[in-house]
């Protein structure tokens, strides 16, 4: 295993809408493995494989080091069955460092998804879970948290990035 390289915004395949999963061989057993690790090591709650630069639509989620009694899920080519309901969460990303914003999101989601043993699953979320589960599979589509929050706030996030980017410098 491995802990691979966090891509973070401006990286353009965080903007690309990411290839279904075609083939569950040892490669992507591999990436799923690593894709593990690299989230723990972050620490995150959530990854998408855009994230590490691959652009497949795969995601893990572990929210049980929220507290939550859910164990770490893989999914393969998730999609919406349901999303009901609105709540604002702040949230973070590991692509986007040092920022959070509260973002509009559905309350309570399914999701429909294939594990990594192949096998057909659906998870049912609320709250956090719904979020994480929104949050990556935004990820999939080339979206970023930044692109859910009012054009008023990306444009002073994008300023203060400019600003920062510079400064580094
Ligand atoms: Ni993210």
């Amino acid at each position: 295993m491995a802990v691979l390289d966090i891509k973070k915004y401006p990286a353009p395949v965080l903007k690309q809408k990411a290839l279904p999963v075609e083939a569950i061989d040892a490669g992507l057993q591999t990436l799923i493995d690593d894709m593990i690790e690299t989230m723990y090591a972050a620490p995150g709650v959530g990854l998408a494989a855009p994230q590490v630069g691959v652009s497949k639509r795969l995601a893990v989620i572990d929210i049980s080091t929220k507290g939550a009694d859910i164990p770490l899920l893989v999914l393969i080519n998730p999609v919406f069955v349901l999303r009901e309901g609105e709540f604002e969460f702040e949230e973070g990303c590991l692509s986007v460092p040092d920022y959070t914003a509260k973002v509009r999101r559905a309350e309570r989601v399914i999701v429909r998804a294939v594990n990594r043993e192949g096998k057909g699953y659906e998870v049912e979320g609320e709250g956090v879970l719904a979020v994480a589960l929104q949050h990556e599979i935004d990820h999939l589509d080339g979206i970023l948290l930044i692109d859910r929050i009012s054009p008023i706030k990306r444009e002073f996030f994008k300023k203060r990035f400019r600003k920062v980017q510079k400064a580094g410098k």
